[in-house]
């Protein structure tokens, strides 16, 4: 028993969770992940995966994705890095409605299937479903030799390492990554970034550990706010562009370790609903980092505020406009739109995994909650 405790111990490397272990391993995974791909110096991105196979991405009439859970949010993240950076349509589907509506697909279609485990069994069935249809299929798993990674015609791993805890942390981030990659390379090959912005993106990305690093000190700002809020029943998390997905992936987050009613929204459609539950009591996180739609951001926390929400933004060093309005803010490094989502997610995730440990929960085995799940 002592020592199964003393093992455990030393496998969560110092830190009291798997969670925030893995939170914090992200700069280094982020790096593992494009390490020996990504060579911003030359100007190039190497993925075998993708140079085999890079007619079928450039002819690809449009890009599905197929995901679950947190790995779907991801796919978000990516359905607008594809369209910004290589022009090609993308639609993003949750795999197990995907997979039971007769889709239309066919052999000028690329699906890319993302999931952690490599397991989920509705992620798995959609593939098996694209590729009686024709359609070319690459995964983007972490788990090695896994199910999914075996079944798809081509693929790359996100090298996060093991993912214990149930709430996927670094695992979503690498994705991320290995996906901007991907889209960064047929970005190249189709010509839709201009050749400066291509150089700048590719620097941009070698920088995101170290910004990571950086956001990580958001720690000690997300737990105070986290004393405030550990009572609440109800979160908002608005975003736009970028980081609706992030908003989504936030509220996942508490929803799935605190147990706390959470929801992600697009920021503009707060007047088609959620704006009627703002009172004093409602929580409103806002990602708010400057480059985006800031404005826009800006007048949706204005909002919220004559309506006496309580406001915790997400904002990029510096801002002086957001951190006005708002109850508590939170400072990222500044970093281009389309990379945001890589810091804008950390002092989310920091924030879900205090308010649990404050409230008691299970923070690495959520209730009904299972890391890999093979089942429908
Ligand atoms: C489960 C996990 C989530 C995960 C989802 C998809 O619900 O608890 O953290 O995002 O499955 O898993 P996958 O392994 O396919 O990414």
């Amino acid at each position: 028993q002592e020592l199964q405790m003393n093992l455990e111990q030393i496998e969560k490397g110092g830190y009291d969770h798997f969670m925030m272990k893995e939170i914090y391993e992200q700069p280094n995974v982020i790096k593992d992940t494009y390490r020996g791909r990504l060579h911003a110096n030359e100007g190039l991105i190497k993925m075998a995966g993708i140079e085999d196979n890079i007619d079928k991405f450039i002819n690809a009439q449009r890009i599905l994705i197929v995901a679950c859970g947190t790995s779907w949010h991801a796919g978000l993240v990516a359905e607008y890095i594809f369209e910004e950076f290589a022009r090609i349509p993308v639609e993003v589907e949750y795999a197990s409605e995907f997979r039971y509506r007769n889709p239309i697909i066919g052999d000028k279609d690329v699906l890319i299937a993302i999931s952690q485990s490599g397991e989920t069994a509705d992620t798995l069935a959609a593939i098996k479903l694209a590729k009686e249809k024709g359609a070319f299929v690459f995964g983007v798993c972490n788990v090695v030799g896994s199910s999914i990674s075996r079944e798809t015609h081509a693929g790359a791993y996100t090298h996060a390492g093991p993912e214990i805890g149930v709430a996927s942390t670094k695992a979503f981030t690498t994705q991320i990554t290995v996906l901007t990659m991907i889209a960064l390379r047929l970005a190249k090959a189709k010509g839709t970034l201009s050749i400066s912005d291509y150089h700048r993106y590719l620097s941009e990305l070698e920088t995101i550990p170290e910004k990571v690093s950086e956001a990580l000190h958001t720690n000690d700002s997300a737990k105070a706010i986290a004393t405030v809020f550990k009572d609440a029943t109800n979160f908002l998390y608005l975003g736009r562009g970028y980081n609706f997905p992030v908003a989504l992936e936030g509220a996942l987050k508490l929803k799935e370790i605190s147990y706390i009613h959470a929801e992600g929204y697009p920021a503009a459609e707060m007047k088609h609903g959620p704006i009627a539950l703002i009172d004093e009591q409602m929580p409103v996180v806002v990602i708010a980092p400057k480059q985006g739609h800031y404005d826009k951001v800006v007048s949706n926390i204005q909002e919220i505020k004559s309506r006496s929400g309580k406001i915790i933004a997400v904002v990029t060093k510096g801002d002086e406009q957001v951190r006005a309005l708002a109850d508590h803010v939170i400072e990222i490094p500044e970093t281009s739109d389309a990379m945001s989502p890589l810091l804008t997610t950390i002092p989310l995730q920091l924030l879900s995994y205090h308010i649990a440990v404050m409230r008691g929960c299970n923070v690495d085995q959520p209730r009904n909650l299972a890391k890999s799940v093979t089942v429908e």
